[in-house]
């Protein structure tokens, strides 16, 4: 039977936790302060946890067989889950990396960018002994209700890419086997042709941000009396934000495709393409990418992180749309395209806004060499400065 890891305490590890404990051996990890003291307490006091199914009668009730915050528990583990927002994997790779055992697999859900480079950095020679699986996206949308106890499933993905790495002695399809067994008959993975392309194709990097700047960047600073629409609030100006941002992207994979014709970027989508291929039954209208996110029924309610003052609400520009997704997705994108000599003005101009908000500054005069880089997963980050160390990285075999 496998013997699955769990890593994280948010809304993804608690439902991970509870549907894989209901099959398998599940030990739950949070590094995350006394939380998983917490989670331990509130799991015994409800005698299991409780994870529901939206729209179903179904629900399923379990108990992982332990929850720690003991890094070494992975010594009895086959299977690590990251389920925890991209800004903390390094901390769980770097706790894990002393015990963990050879042959491991690490699913990385959602690995947003990079996430091969921070692998690579951390377990060192260990790596090629390692599975190494990056996935675009989670498997579920998610919310715990009472905090560990009870969580409910709100819908299920059909399909999702996921980018493997396989241990030394393994193959690519030995690996998928073993998760898709884990997750069942839904969602389906489709294996994704390289770790770049989840990284270029991360759609967290294009949206999250662009909404941002597009709501927020000629804001007046003061108090709104009620939380703006996210994705239903989009407006032409932002559509075309987003548009610009996966434009250079496409122009990105062009570049890589002229260093190596062989290079496989035919798994990255435009972001158009990316809505209508996960949202299209729930798009009324998909016309246009503006359109197709304020029609869309699965995005309905949802707001911009917004904090309380003034007697009104203003932007949280802390919140993990920018926290997370510029250092783990722009910053790579950006440094990628530097590597390549790509011009990215639509990143340029959404990132600069935004290292701003953070307090950070990642770019500077242009290059990808600002006081903060090294908190980012651009290849610059891993000491991968030059087009030549990139194309040794990802295997290619330069042609121009
Ligand atoms: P979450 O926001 O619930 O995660 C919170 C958890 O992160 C905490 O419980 C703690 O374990 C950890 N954490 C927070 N601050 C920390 C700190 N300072 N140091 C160390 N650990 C800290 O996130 P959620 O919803 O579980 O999502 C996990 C990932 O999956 C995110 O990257 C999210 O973007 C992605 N995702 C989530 C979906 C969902 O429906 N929940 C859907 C699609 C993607």
């Amino acid at each position: 039977m496998a013997s699955v890891l769990v890593c994280g305490g948010g809304n993804a590890a608690q439902v991970v936790s509870c549907l894989f404990a209901s099959r398998y051996k599940v030990t739950a990890i949070s590094l995350y302060a006394d939380e998983a003291e917490r989670w331990d307490k509130a799991v015994k006091e409800a005698k299991g946890m409780t994870c529901n199914f939206q729209g179903t009668n179904k629900a399923v009730n379990s108990m992982p067989d332990l929850i720690t915050k003991d890094p070494s528990a992975v010594k009895n583990c086959d299977v690590v889950l990251f389920t925890v927002p991209s800004s903390f994997h390094e901390q769980y790779f770097r706790a894990l990396e002393p015990f963990v055992q050879k042959g491991t697999i690490f699913a990385v859900m959602p690995a947003r960018s990079g996430c091969d480079f921070l692998f690579k950095k951390v377990m060192g020679e260990k790596a090629d002994t390692l599975g190494l699986a990056a996935f675009e996206t989670l498997p579920w949308a998610c919310r715990f209700n009472d905090w560990g106890k009870t969580a409910t499933v709100l819908g299920t993905k059909e399909s999702i890419s996921a980018a493997v790495v396989p241990p030394l002695g393994k193959s690519k399809l030995d690996v998928i086997l073993k998760l898709q067994g884990l997750l069942g008959v839904e969602p389906k993975i489709v294996e994704c042709p390289n770790v770049m392309s989840i990284s270029l194709g991360n759609p967290g990097q294009v949206i999250h941000p662009g909404v941002t700047y597009g709501k927020w960047h000629s804001w007046d600073g003061k108090p709104l009396p009620q939380k703006p629409l996210f994705y239903h609030g989009v407006d032409t100006q932002t559509a075309d934000v987003l548009e610009g941002i996966s434009g250079d992207i496409t122009a990105i994979c062009k570049a890589l495709k002229t260093l190596d014709p062989n290079f496989d970027c035919s798994e990255v989508k435009t972001i158009m393409e990316w809505y209508m291929a996960s949202y299209s039954t729930s798009i009324a209208d998909g016309s246009t990418l503006q359109k197709a996110m304020s029609t869309n029924s699965a995005y309905e309610g949802l707001c911009h992180p917004m904090k309380e003052s003034g007697g009104g609400y203003v932007p949280d520009f802390q919140f993990r749309y920018l926290s997370e997704d510029v250092p783990t997705g722009l910053c790579f994108s950006r440094g990628v395209a530097e590597l390549l000599n790509v011009k990215t003005p639509t990143i340029d101009k959404v990132l600069t806004w935004a290292q701003g908000k953070l307090s950070k500054e990642f770019l500077k005069d242009g290059k990808m060499n600002g006081k903060d880089i090294k908190d980012t997963r651009a290849p610059q980050a891993f000491g991968v400065t030059s087009k030549d160390m990139l194309c040794s990285f990802l295997r290619i075999k330069k042609e121009a």
